[in-house]
């Protein structure tokens, strides 16, 4: 009995969950143990209860029953926000990206020096998301370590699971009021990652973050990427998102073959490289990705709301490249998973309006790209995304009858074991 003395908490009902092999499994009328470290002690049968709470040492009057009309789900994977974002989200879609940068999301991020100011809005952003059911996200913030380090602190506080990246940008940022130098980017980096370190929330993880290969110069990133590996980091960025960005980008790094030949000229492409977007990438630069292992973050209403493009997610996953979606915001308008399970479901049917003989992803499909693929787009897959014996327990316990498809279904949320929400 790996629980120790202490008993395991328990739940019997329906469980519904994506595995490699199938997009949907449910289990009816299962038992599940959760152990004092919040892992996953044993998944069995309902109706085996005696011989069950014998055998992992709890009393079977202990067991919290689900409703015939409530399940369990895993938790949903955000693998691309921008917590800085929020603040304005749902205004300011009437320009496409490159504008959209300099109009109205530098001025925006450039506030971030005020701790008050940041404290508010990632307050607000955390509990937002986690009430909507994202047991993990992957949070850009903005050039300010303070704020950013501030970030990680409210994630920790409210129980969300988090990577979190200090943006990095020496060019083309605005103008005295929203860029870095090469040197105090690195310095920065390094310090946002030794603090965030220091202070072991043990959910929450520095992210190294380049924001664009138009934002940073050819010196900032490959001292980035040397970071990241000499920390065994995440990183992550953005990549062909809009045909704009794309030519931009070929301009810059004209010796470049490709925008993903950027990136992997200066070693930023490793197997927890988080990309995203990747709406044109061609099929030379998706087999990169998988040779290097390095996943897409699929933000369909952001792609949308800019109209910045439609990524093909079954060409994707075709190159066996690892994929999961993200909100994207405030490009994207929503910080809700469901919405981005919807305008997921929407780009694949406007491909097949496009091109009759696309295979549109089904919803089976896309639920375990919000579950289990967002957890391996984020190499977090060996402890979270789906219901496995000895992976974390985060979860959202759904109710079906109330008629609203939305926040409002979700009755409880679980990470790690430790319920946090209903706050
Ligand atoms: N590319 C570089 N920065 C950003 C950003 O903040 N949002 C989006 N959608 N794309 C970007
Ligand atoms: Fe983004």
């Amino acid at each position: 009995n790996a629980a120790g003395r202490h008993p395991p908490t328990v739940f019997r009902g329906t469980f519904v969950h994506s595995t490699q092999e199938e997009a949907l499994v449910i289990l009816e009328d299962a038992l599940l143990g959760v152990d004092s470290t919040g892992k996953i002690s044993f998944v069995e049968k309902g109706p085996e209860l005696e011989k069950v709470s014998a055998k992992f040492g709890f009393n079977p009057s202990a067991v919290t029953q689900l409703s015939p009309q409530e399940f369990f789900m895993p938790g949903l994977v955000d693998t691309h926000i921008h917590a800085a974002q929020y603040s304005f989200a749902g205004t300011a879609l009437d320009l496409p990206l490159l504008d959209w940068l300099q109009t109205y999301t530098f001025p925006v991020e450039s506030r971030y020096s005020d701790l008050e100011f940041a404290r508010q809005v990632y307050t607000h952003v955390v509990k937002r998301t986690l009430r909507n059911g994202t047991t993990t996200a992957c949070y850009f913030a903005t050039i300010h370590t303070d704020a950013s380090l501030l970030l990680g602190e409210i994630a920790n506080d409210f129980g969300q699971r988090a990577l979190v990246g200090k943006v990095c940008m020496d060019r083309n940022g605005l103008h005295e009021h929203y860029k870095e130098e090469t040197q105090e980017s690195l310095d920065e980096t390094s310090r946002f990652i030794s603090e965030l370190i220091k202070r072991k929330y043990p959910l929450v993880k520095p992210v190294v973050t380049p924001r664009f290969s138009v934002s940073c110069t050819s010196e900032l990133m490959l001292k980035l990427a040397e970071v990241a590996r000499n920390n065994n980091l995440h990183i992550q960025s953005h990549i062909s998102e809009n045909m704009d960005e794309v030519r931009l980008v070929q301009e810059l790094f004209p010796e470049s073959e490709s925008y993903t030949d950027v990136y992997r000229k200066h070693n930023l492409l490793t197997s927890k490289t988080i990309m995203a977007h990747g709406c044109y990438l061609s099929d030379e630069e998706l087999q990169i990705f998988h040779q290097t292992g390095s996943s897409l973050a699929h933000c369909p209403n952001s792609n949308l709301s800019l109209c910045s493009g439609l990524l093909d997610v079954r060409k994707v996953l075709s190159h066996k490249v690892k994929l999961g979606l993200g909100t994207d915001v405030a490009g994207g308008y929503s910080p809700s998973m469901l919405d981005a399970v919807r305008r997921t479901r929407d780009t694949s049917k406007a491909l097949k309006i496009q091109d009759p003989v696309h295979q549109t992803l089904t919803w089976e499909e896309t639920f375990r790209l919000a579950t289990l693929g967002g957890s391996q787009a984020l190499s977090m897959d060996d402890q979270t995304g789906n219901f496995v014996v000895g992976k974390d327990f985060d979860a959202l316990r759904v109710n079906v009858a109330a008629p609203n498809g939305d926040d409002r279904n979700i009755l409880e949320v679980y990470v790690a074991g430790r319920k946090v929400v209903p706050l």
